[in-house]
């Protein structure tokens, strides 16, 4: 085997990078793997997970978990260090793990290992990247890290409705949103959703309101953001979910957008709370016209692109891709709500299967070009 494995390798090496488990071989979601390794199978490239408890520089040999896709089981074979490094670390906690810090950043120093996207991205680094570029700026709602009530009132004073949100959160979890209402009495209307529900409150004054605020948010850091007032379909806001990734050349380009419409009263749109899938072309038709909208998708694509690229230049990392939250407001203007450095899946089957590709294709490229100093 290892013979075979030695000859038949002039196949470039992708190795999937996530933590060890207890009660199964690997942690993340272990479909997609095998998705990326078929994938790999078709496109020409040897593609294993590896995890971070195995990956010891300084051997000439790690411990590698392969599939075998005729048998669907995997099995466990030590292997060369690889010569592409994906990275599926699958949450910030892991990420924060001394042990894991120490091998990003080993990776990241490494002169042969291809590494990219390193980090999880921070919500509120993100906008202060994008606010310091002109392209970019344009594209950001007002946003400031949360640090006490004043800073609402001064939103609240701009803005009819606010969002706060956790500057490490994800899929809606711990989103607020706050509005001055016209009840005299109790003006200000907080809503927010924990697991499955929506809820809502009123207060007489702010500090009031805070009082609630400081229980939900717990020790989260969080940052307030003007709320945009997002276009919507039979009443319901929708935004759009964009997937941008490195091609076969190394450039960034666009894989797919997708939409998700929000649910009934739900404060976001994702799918776990109510949410659903549907056609960008279709919704944005529906507002704006069919023109209208296909000139506004052709911006979009614009938008995410000049996005990606200043998100990279300014996080310092080298990146393969991203995907980015993206509204629409009802006048038609663009805006950035998130990028994420480790995309969920698309559910839209051919986005889903370009992201396959195009993470092939990229490790293939990284693979036959050499490393820069300080690069991935
Ligand atoms: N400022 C805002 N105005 C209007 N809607 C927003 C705003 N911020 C977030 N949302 C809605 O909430 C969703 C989730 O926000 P996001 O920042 O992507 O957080 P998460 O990391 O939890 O996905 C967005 O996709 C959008 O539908
Ligand atoms: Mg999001």
């Amino acid at each position: 085997m290892e013979l075979f494995l030695q000859h038949a390798s002039p196949l470039p090496s992708i190795a999937i990078l996530t933590m060890h488990d207890n009660t199964r071989p690997f942690r993340g979601n272990h479909y997609n793997f095998i998705d990326l390794i078929q994938c790999g199978k078709e496109l020409g490239a040897f593609v294993y997970v590896v995890v971070v408890k195995d990956l010891k520089l300084s051997q000439r040999r790690i411990n590698s978990y392969v599939y075998n896709t005729s048998t669907k089981t995997w099995s466990q074979m030590m292997l060369p260090l690889p010569q592409v490094i994906y990275n599926r670390i699958p949450t910030r906690k892991d990420e924060l793990q001394p042990e894991v810090q120490q091998t990003i950043k080993a990776l990241m120093r490494h002169s042969q290992i291809r590494f990219f996207n390193p980090f999880f991205f921070n919500k509120w680094a993100l906008f202060e990247w994008l606010n310091k570029a002109k392209l970019t700026k344009k594209y950001t709602p007002a946003t400031k890290k949360l640090s006490g009530p004043q800073d609402l009132e001064l939103y609240l004073k701009h803005f009819p409705t606010i969002y706060l949100k956790p500057i490490r959160g994800k899929a809606g979890k711990g989103i607020m949103k706050v509005e001055l209402s016209s009840v005299k009495s109790k003006p200000y209307r907080l809503s927010w959703q924990n697991t499955r529900k929506s809820h809502l409150s009123a207060h007489a004054t702010l500090s009031k309101l805070w009082v609630q605020l400081k229980e939900l948010m717990g020790s989260e850091e969080y940052i307030v953001q003007q709320g945009i007032k997002l276009a919507s379909y039979q009443s319901r806001p929708f935004d759009l979910r964009v997937l941008v990734q490195k091609n076969g050349k190394g450039k960034w380009s666009l894989t797919g957008i997708g939409a998700r419409v929000a649910g009934k009263r739900s404060i976001t749109t994702h799918v776990p709370r109510g949410g659903s899938i549907d056609e960008p072309e279709k919704l944005l038709s529906a507002t704006f016209g069919r023109e209208a909208a296909a000139l506004l998708l052709a911006k979009v694509k614009r938008a995410a692109h000049t996005i990606a690229r200043r998100i990279e230049k300014a996080s310092g990392h080298v990146l393969g891709e991203m995907s980015m939250d993206l509204g629409v407001d009802t006048s038609g203007q663009i805006w950035f709500f998130e990028a994420n450095s480790r995309p969920m899946k698309f559910d839209e089957p051919d986005i889903r299967q370009k992201s396959l590709e195009r993470i092939i294709q990229y490790g293939k490229y990284l693979s036959g070009s050499p490393k820069k100093k300080g690069g991935g």
